[in-house]
């Protein structure tokens, strides 16, 4: 009689937490891909690729556990309870996630609530969109010589107020990268010129590495105009920082507003501009 190691058809419970990376359905890890056509059940946030959810496997269950406003939003209590349900009813559960987990993802009070219950958890890392988004669009975090670090800081606490954090990120020289920030513009770009220059560059990054991206670009003392102009909305990142003026628009912006050089073919018109 041939021994059959595989346990699978056992469905015993377990919990893989997987970050589905920044949007484009291609930024998901080998790891976290094979373990999703492997998932007995799939619970999904907003920020997660259909294209990603059209590939699974027809037997298995797909649930949105999103919090997107406007809809109806599970409590992060319901969801901790529905994925150790889903755990001991399905087997494997698989916990989509945007970008990855633990980055202001609440991935770790689940993984907490299911170890509780002595369910295994594993862990696999997606691409933040903090860095993917504006790598996506040609602005890296740091640069030698111009910056030497980065803040990824939420712009809001759980009360709703301009976290203590991003004020400090503001009084350093240190790249900022805001998230959940869409909403709240207007003070961010209040708080920070209290401590840099009206001129420093700003990208604001909208639905990063999808297709429907758009970069607005501008120094602080213009974005928000720009970004009400231009409709800036959620998902978006704020990067604010010398290195935001790497983005190919400042650059090409630079050698316009210098004398005596070359006009680039392709001139960007005016100081704003929607890149994509
Ligand atoms: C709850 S946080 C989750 C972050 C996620 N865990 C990560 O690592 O990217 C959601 C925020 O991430 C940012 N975000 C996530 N995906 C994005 C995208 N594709 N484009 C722009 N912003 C994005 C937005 O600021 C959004 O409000």
């Amino acid at each position: 009689m041939k021994y059959v190691k595989n346990t699978d058809f056992l469905n015993l419970p377990r919990l893989s937490l997987i970050g589905a990376g920044p949007g484009d359905p291609e930024l998901i890890s080998r790891k976290g891909y094979r373990l999703l056509q492997e998932a007995d059940v799939v619970l999904y946030d907003a920020l997660v690729s259909q294209e990603l959810l059209d590939e699974l496997p027809q037997n298995v269950h797909k649930v949105y556990v999103g919090k997107r406003c406007g809809q109806h939003s599970w409590t992060q209590d319901e969801i901790n309870q529905f994925l150790v349900d889903c755990a001991f009813r399905y087997g494997h559960v698989v916990r989509l996630k945007g970008g990855d987990p633990f980055v202001f993802g609440r991935g770790h009070e689940e993984l907490q609530f299911a170890q509780a219950y002595g369910i295994p958890v594993e862990v696999v890392p997606g691409i933040s969109s903090a860095i993917a988004g504006p790598a996506s669009v040609g602005i890296p975090v740091t640069h030698r010589g111009i910056s030497n670090s980065f803040w990824v800081v939420t712009a809001t606490t759980r009360k709703h107020q301009i976290s203590k954090d991003l004020k400090l990120a503001a009084q350093s020289s240190s790249t900022l990268v805001i998230l959940m920030g869409t909403r709240k513009l207007s003070n961010i770009v209040q708080l920070v010129l209290q401590h840099r220059p009206v001129e420093t560059p700003v990208g604001l990054i909208e639905s990063a590495t999808l297709p429907h991206a758009r970069t607005i670009l501008g120094n602080l003392g213009e974005i928000e105009k720009l970004a009400v102009e231009q409709q800036f909305s959620a998902p978006g990142i704020i990067v604010v920082g010398e290195v935001a003026g790497l983005h190919p628009f400042f650059q090409d912006k630079r050698r316009r507003d210098t004398p005596f050089m070359n006009q680039p073919e392709q001139a960007v018109q005016s100081s704003s501009s929607i890149a994509k």
